[in-house]
């Protein structure tokens, strides 16, 4: 299975603070994610972490030290400065952000920064009143206005005991931002993708709503996909409990009538619409301001049909579509793609095992205009993603 970093090289500089610790879990993330990790720890991470724990989780000799490197030259943080596709500093303490916003290179990381043209993120780490400090401060700003990404610090509890800024932020957090900057050269570089995800709430009353079971995990596999390779991608989510992507515009709505405006407005300049959110087909004819008490022995709610947002879009767009089904899959699955205009349809049979809602699988079959079928096999969601998005970038215009 292909893995988002798969080919990248990633130089890993760890400097010394409380938070060296975390830094082997984003090492051993980063290795799972595919790539080649190259570990520099400086003198103060080694009081607190040993080489051999990076070397033990990344199959990597470990650079401690700017003339030690694995050919002996001396050269070895220029050969890496050139291969790095991203630089990160996890935990980055005040000390280095001083010295990389002073184009100081006193050692093997600050060296291969000041030698890189590869994007650098730091992660900073400190105490309350270090994260305070003025001088601090303008070096942070400084670094920030020389191109640098900075994640955090994050708010909570210090080693110091105090509460406040100063912790680094947590490890699905950075490596969800690395992803994101290393894809950003990736093959949907400069297009613009909407994808919508979850399924809409239709209010009966402040209370009641009609919803569906729809969990938005797939649609925001395809959007974090889409930034993975590059796209600038905005998430039209309808309320789910996944967490925002980085690098991702969400724009959060609850109704179908709410994402059929939020899709119009986001479409203009879009390349693609990706409608993997479950919109309701019917909501309340009438919605109760006051809670609607149990007095009658029967209930009859009268409901009224929601615009079809798809239909609505205008086919200069690479629109695709998502059928779900019990029965029937294909045949509603073709209807849904002629009728609905689309250039894609991913079907799937939400009773297969694996392949129903909230799964972190899904089994599916993609359908065209031409009548052409391509069945994929259980897939993660994020495969799914991927083997959409690769039909999405032949269809876009200027593909070849
Ligand atoms: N869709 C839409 N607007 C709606 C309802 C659905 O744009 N009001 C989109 C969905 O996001 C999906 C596709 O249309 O990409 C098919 O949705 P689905 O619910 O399977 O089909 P419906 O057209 O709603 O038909 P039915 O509910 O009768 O199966």
């Amino acid at each position: 299975m292909a893995q988002p970093l798969d080919g990248k090289t990633v130089v890993l500089g760890v400097t010394g603070s409380i938070a060296c610790y975390k830094a082997a879990d984003l090492a051993s993330k980063l290795v799972q994610s595919g790539a080649a990790v190259k570990v520099m720890l400086s003198h103060s991470a080694r009081k607190f972490v040993s080489p051999l724990t990076f070397s033990g989780i990344t199959n990597q000799p470990v650079i401690t030290d700017l003339f030690e490197d694995e050919q002996g030259s001396g050269i070895g943080h220029i050969n890496l400065a050139n291969q790095a596709d991203i630089l990160v500093a996890a935990p980055s303490t005040a000390n280095l952000i001083a010295k990389l916003s002073n184009g100081i290179a006193d050692d093997a990381f600050t060296t291969t920064v000041l030698a890189s043209k590869a994007p650098l993120l730091l992660a900073p780490a400190m105490d309350g009143n270090m994260y305070q400090n003025v001088a601090f401060q303008r070096n942070l700003k400084a670094i920030k206005q020389m191109g640098a990404y900075v994640l955090g610090p994050a708010k909570g509890r210090l080693a110091s005991g105090m509460t406040g800024y100063g912790r680094m932020v947590e490890i699905p957090e950075l490596l969800e931002n690395i992803l994101w900057i290393v894809g950003k050269d990736g093959d949907l570089r400069g297009r613009k993708v909407v994808v919508t995800a979850g399924g809409t709430q239709e209010a009966i009353d402040p209370v009641r709503f009609i919803g569906n079971r729809s969990s938005g995990k797939m649609g925001y596999a395809v959007a974090i996909a889409a930034r993975n390779r590059g796209a600038s991608v905005v998430l039209i989510s309808a309320p789910t409990n996944l967490p925002k992507p980085a690098g991702i515009a969400l724009t959060s709505v609850t109704t179908s009538h709410e994402m059929l405006v939020a899709v119009l407005a986001a479409t203009d300049k879009a390349d693609a619409v990706i409608m993997a959110a479950a919109p309701a087909d019917f909501r309340p004819s009438a919605v109760s301001r006051t809670k609607i008490k149990k007095t009658m022995k029967q209930w009859d709610l009268p409901l009224e049909r929601t615009e079809d947002i798809l239909s609505q879009i205008d086919d200069s767009v690479v629109k695709v579509g998502f059928a779900a089904e019990t029965n029937d899959l294909i045949r509603y699955a073709k209807s849904k793609l002629s009728k609905k205009g689309a250039h894609l349809f991913v079907a799937n049979d939400i009773t297969n095992p694996g392949s129903g809602f909230g799964t972190d699988t899904n089994q599916v079959t993609l359908l065209d205009p031409e009548g052409h079928q391509e069945r994929l096999p259980l897939l993660d969601k994020h495969d799914v993603a991927d083997h959409i998005l690769d039909r999405v970038a032949n269809l876009l215009p200027g593909a070849n």
